[in-house]
């Protein structure tokens, strides 16, 4: 939520923050702004209700003057409706001064009061402008930004990343963060902060992550760190793996359609490595790790979404060939409720974007509460992976759209991997069946090639039901999450109501949803995996087709005992079973996304949604 940038260099300020908001748009688009000190040492600024493009035409009508010092801002409303007034930055000390910032201040209410007592007036109804406020009123007593940085993070409880310039201070951003992200990039006579590393990776592919309660002051040619009291802190060097490209549409019609084709290669780059000579899963980032491993008795997997989707398929692999029994909970709910746990309990976090505030508050209680902790992210320098005591990264690439695909199908893949190492230590599979395992993972990235093939197919089925008013989704065993998954994607992308349900629960109560023409798209397990489970599927396909229901069927090539009962089938190659969510996930994901095409609304953006919810 909020994408945050700041810039110091040679370079043109507005230029860079720009580039850089457009590539943090995901994490926030209900408003957007900047604020520079110029040339001649004034502070100027610009904001505006709406996407970035609002801000870059009014920019391009009235440019702002030449300025090397700057932040920017693109805004996830939390406090106040999204417009001109409660757009970033929020200024302070009588214009002089600038403030962004990512989070949620909870204390906020008495602090206004503080200042509004003391004759400070506001301009917006958000937490933020609290800040600037404040950090205005403690700039005046110190004369320094630091020090008043450092007064001003310690009043505030909640989550935040503040980065603020001053005209008195021409030559430096100062920033602090709390439970929310904030990077660095490393130029040469240039630096830059970010929420993530997307915002500077045109410019610099080496960074630096900063830690929990930490100040960062950049300029063109330092870097300072230190910790809310003042002592310097070292932090961690990293080189960026993505390139600015990877970030681009690169002549695709929307950042989603580019990552379900990337999908492949999210698979098979999550694997690469991580497979030995002899078939084995070997995970490198885990050496040393035996005996973490070792007297585990209990795996739960926290996350959020769809990266708990994916958790929950994990759960079928950690079970069946690691033998641990496995509860998979969302974050939000899971430190509420007083759960068990002990120094045998492995708590696993699933997140695309490391930064889901929900998760890393699961983690850092699962650890508080001496548990072992393990990360599976696709975002280097995250804040997750940091907070755990392992970290298994998936290689999906950045992923730009808000509907999670290509990280998704990496997530799985992870989990899959997880338990075959597991595995192998605990010596719960036989070598051969591991290496067998290993081998038909491997095969899967050609697999998923072969079902985007059908995309047209898709595309017109999705065309056909662009009225349609509300879907359901049945899946059983692996199928279920997916199912879910598949409900998910619609309702974020179409703004149709759908659900997914466990295909056995149905006599149970929701088959009273079925009416004459209701879309039931039904994922059937193979008939190879169990035959039993198949035959149990496919009668509830009767079952609901007795009733009227219009049913769509993603099964196996060859599965013929479908065939009388479905109005369309989407054949998926034969896989094995445990790695059909690979497999079937992709129509649903193209059909969520060409239904919100025939919509005319904006698959990358969908409405109130953001990428990274960095806020609880
Ligand atoms: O970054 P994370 O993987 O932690 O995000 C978790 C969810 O917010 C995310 O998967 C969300 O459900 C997506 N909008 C799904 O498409």
């Amino acid at each position: 939520m909020c994408g945050i940038v700041g810039y110091v260099g040679n370079g043109a300020s507005i230029e860079v923050l720009m580039s850089g908001l457009s590539r943090l748009e995901y994490r926030g688009y209900d408003s957007a702004g900047v604020a520079v000190i110029d040339e001649n040492g004034t502070l100027r600024s610009r904001k505006r209700a709406g996407k970035l493009a609002v801000l870059a035409h009014d920019l391009e009508v009235a440019p702002l003057p030449a300025s090397h010092v700057g932040i920017g801002h693109t805004r996830w409303a939390t406090h106040g409706a999204p417009n001109d007034e409660n757009a970033h930055p929020h200024l302070g000390d009588e214009g002089r001064l600038a403030l962004i910032h990512n989070g949620i201040i909870e204390n906020f209410a008495p602090l206004k009061q503080e200042l509004l007592d003391q004759g400070y007036t506001f301009l917006s109804e958000t937490d933020s402008e609290v800040a600037a406020v404040l950090l205005g009123r403690e700039y005046r007593e110190t004369g320094d930004l630091q020090s008043a940085f450092r007064a001003v993070v310690r009043r505030l409880e909640g989550a935040f990343t503040l980065l603020a310039v001053h005209q008195d201070q021409p030559d430096v951003v100062v920033g602090a963060r709390r439970n929310s992200p904030l990077v660095i990039g490393l130029g040469e006579g240039e630096n830059f902060l970010g929420s993530d590393v997307a915002a500077f990776i045109e410019y610099t592919r080496s960074a630096l992550a900063i830690g929990q309660d930490q100040i960062v002051t950049i300029g063109a040619d330092r870097v300072d760190v230190t910790d809310f009291e003042g002592n310097p802190v070292t932090v961690e060097p990293f080189e960026v793996e993505w390139d600015a490209s990877a970030s681009e549409k690169g002549g695709w019609p929307s950042f989603m359609a580019k990552e379900i084709t990337e999908q492949p290669d999210a698979v098979a780059n999550t694997i690469r490595g991580r497979v030995t000579e002899d078939g084995l899963v070997v995970i490198p980032e885990l050496d040393g790790l035996d005996e973490f491993f070792a007297d585990i008795d209990r795996i739960v997997v926290v996350a959020a979404g769809t990266a708990s989707y994916a958790g929950q398929v994990g759960k079928y692999a950690l079970e069946k060939w690691a033998r641990i029994p496995v509860d998979v909970e969302l974050s939000h709910e899971f430190r509420y409720r007083d759960p068990v746990l002990t120094a045998r309990t492995l708590v696993v976090s699933i997140s695309q974007s490391g930064e889901t505030m929900d998760t890393l508050m699961a983690v850092k209680y699962a650890r508080e509460a001496g548990a072992k902790t393990l990360s599976i992210c696709n975002t280097q320098g995250a804040t997750i992976p940091r907070e755990s005591d392992a970290v298994v990264y998936t290689h999906a690439g950045p992923e730009v759209a808000v509907a999670s695909t290509k990280a998704f199908v990496a997530q799985i893949t992870a989990t899959y991997l997880l338990a075959l190492h597991i595995a192998r230590l605990r010596g719960t599979v036989p070598a051969a069946e591991l290496s067998e395992f290993a081998a038909e993972l491997a095969a899967i990235p050609a697999k998923i090639v072969e079902v985007l093939e059908q995309k047209d197919t898709i595309t017109q089925l999705a065309q056909w039901m662009s009225d349609s008013r509300a879907v359901l989704f049945l899946g059983r065993n692996v199928g279920f999450p997916i199912a879910l998954e598949g409900a998910l994607k619609l309702k974020e992308l179409a703004y149709i109501h759908a659900e997914g349900f466990a295909a056995g629960e149905l006599k149970h109560g929701p088959i009273a949803l079925i009416e004459p023409g209701q879309p039931v798209f039904v994922i059937v397990p193979s008939p190879r995996g169990s035959a039993t489970l198949h035959s149990k599927v496919v009668s509830n396909i009767q079952e609901i087709r007795a009733r009227g229901a219009k049913v769509i069927a993603i099964a196996e090539a060859g599965d013929a005992a479908v065939l009388p009962f479905t109005d369309v089938v989407i054949h998926i190659p034969l896989a094995a079973p445990m790695f059909e969510p690979l497999l079937a996930v992709i129509p649903l994901q193209i059909f969520a996304m060409e239904l919100s095409n025939a919509k005319g609304l904006d698959v990358d953006q969908p409405r109130n949604l953001a990428k990274s919810v960095t806020v609880e």
